[in-house]
């Protein structure tokens, strides 16, 4: 019986002990990822469609801002890729996350109009800022 405690035990420890922030902080991403994606496949390929276009849009302002709430000092573990420069550039790091932001925000609005090149246009900006952001601050794939 204790044997058997024991072994419950340990199966407990070893499932609620893998999250770390790192993976955490990516799931959040991965939730950024998943209502900006399939925007891009609509804008690339022919099917638009304005009100599937809008919840995407305003989806990924829900979680946007999620994952930056997650960045203690001190959580880069083994899965995680942010770099040091997060905590020793703080200014620009902050201005990366409000120029993303500002850019959500504003897909959001345009995606409401039928003007489909000032929406791709929108897109674009969001997309050029998770670029600007992981060449600065994500590093390689572990
Ligand atoms: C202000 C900075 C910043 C912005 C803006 C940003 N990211 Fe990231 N992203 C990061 C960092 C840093 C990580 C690494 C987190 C970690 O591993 O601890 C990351 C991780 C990810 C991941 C997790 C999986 C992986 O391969 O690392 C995905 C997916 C992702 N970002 C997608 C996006 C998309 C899509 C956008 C834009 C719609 C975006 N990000 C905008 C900084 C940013």
């Amino acid at each position: 019986m204790k044997k058997i405690l024991l072994l419950a035990t340990l199966a407990l420890l070893a499932t609620t002990s893998q999250a770390g922030p790192g993976e955490d902080r990516q799931k959040a991403f991965k939730q950024v990822l998943r209502s900006f994606e399939p925007m891009g496949v609509m804008l690339r390929g022919s099917g638009y469609r304005k009100d599937v276009f809008i919840k995407h849009a305003d989806a990924l302002k829900a979680v946007a801002a999620a994952p930056f709430s997650q960045f203690k000092p001190g959580t880069i573990d083994d899965v995680s890729r942010a770099k040091p420069a997060i905590w020793s550039e703080p200014a620009k790091w902050k201005a990366e996350q409000d120029k993303f932001l500002l850019a959500v925000d504003q897909l959001q609005k345009t995606a409401r109009g039928d003007d489909l090149a000032a929406i791709r246009r929108d897109y674009g900006v969001v997309a050029a800022s998770c670029k600007a952001c992981h060449d600065s601050f994500r590093g390689p794939m572990r």
